[in-house]
């Protein structure tokens, strides 16, 4: 039995290893809970009373001599990984990870979100996959009203009374259908229309619609609203708002910002007018209103509704819409912000 121990012994004495897999496995082989010394120490009560002395002996060197080899073995291979490893040296950090940048149709939304939030609106949503009440009969457009036509809509076949919404004016309803007044908010997101898609239009793109209800809520609080915005967005704050039709708001608007003629892109962004068209806008219908449950004779309030892809372009001078769907990492990566 003893010699039995003092093989073990020279065993691990000369052991040696350039991965510290193989010492691991060396460690439980003898230090673990099935390993031999656990075994021999086991093994101590059957042994004569004339041998304990020489066998204790004995297992106490091999414990020893195996702890004493895993702490130099690992303390020299941990030392040595860059000589030793096949791959170079484990421990040194990674390749920087290339973090993406945001999408330009994020970075304008949040820049939008932002300066709305700043001014007390918060953020809501509504379903992409609408039904035609919330997309147009509770926007005072009913059934064969003839400004359906503004927008040709993607019907889903089997129900007509189903269909990817047109606008985002579809989360007003649903707002106010579930809020009682006040109502300041600003709802960003995806809308579809069956049209050609080239470079300046596309059958998907993406609007904020903004609504604000409260008592006494007029028209010169919504100029003053969008005067703050297009200063924020755009560093200008001249604007013109040009009457206009929406079933949804009476009176309507569109709002015209002035960019300026001071360069050629200016001349050719503008055409030739100095003024550039960016939403459109106006004192929420009464009959909108009531179809949403708040009282017009208590309440009154504005809208407005603008593309962020148009405006994207804008801002970041981009010549084709279909750039921002076509997801080509060449284009993204030039869009690195912290919004
Ligand atoms: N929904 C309109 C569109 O898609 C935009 C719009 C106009 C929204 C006037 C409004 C508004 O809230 O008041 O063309």
């Amino acid at each position: 039995m003893i010699d039995r121990i003092q093989k073990l012994i020279e065993e691990a004495d000369s052991f040696t290893t350039n991965s510290l897999a193989d010492l691991e496995a060396f460690r439980v082989k003898y230090l673990g809970k099935k390993g031999f010394l656990n075994g021999l120490f086991a093994d101590f009560k059957s042994v004569p009373n004339d041998q304990k002395k020489a066998y204790g002996q004995a297992i106490n060197t091999l414990k020893s001599t195996a702890l004493e080899k895993v702490s130099t073995l690992k303390a020299e291979l941990e030392a040595n990984t860059t000589k030793t490893s096949a791959v170079g040296d484990l421990t040194r950090p990674g390749d920087p990870i290339n973090i993406g940048g945001r999408h330009p149709i994020s970075l304008v939304k949040n820049q939008i979100i932002d300066i709305f939030s700043r001014i007390g609106f918060n953020v809501s949503e509504g379903p992409e996959i609408e039904d035609d009440w919330h997309n147009f009969t509770a926007l005072n457009l009913p059934e064969h009203h003839p400004a359906r036509d503004m927008q040709d809509t993607f019907f889903i076949q089997t129900d007509p009374d189903i269909l990817l919404r047109t606008h985002t004016s579809s989360v007003q309803v649903r707002y106010m259908e579930n809020n009682a007044p006040p109502i300041r908010t600003i709802s960003p997101g995806r809308v579809y229309r069956n049209e050609a898609i080239s470079a300046r239009s596309h059958c998907f793109f993406h609007q904020v619609e903004g609504l604000y209800i409260d008592k006494n809520v007029s028209f010169a609080d919504l100029k003053q609203t969008l005067q703050y915005f297009t200063k924020e967005l755009f560093g200008k704050s001249k604007i013109r708002l040009r009457p206009s039709y929406f079933p949804f708001t009476e009176p309507s608007a569109e709002v015209d910002v002035y960019w300026g003629l001071e360069t050629e892109t200016d001349y050719k962004m503008t055409k030739g007018t100095g003024w550039l068209e960016i939403m459109g806008c106006g004192m929420v219908d009464p009959n909108v209103l009531k179809n949403c449950g708040i009282d017009p004779k208590e309440y009154s309030g504005f809208a407005f509704g603008m593309g962020i892809d148009r405006i994207a372009l804008l801002l970041h001078q981009i010549n084709d819409i279909r750039l921002l769907s076509e997801n080509d990492v060449r284009f993204l990566e030039q869009f690195k912000s912290s919004f």
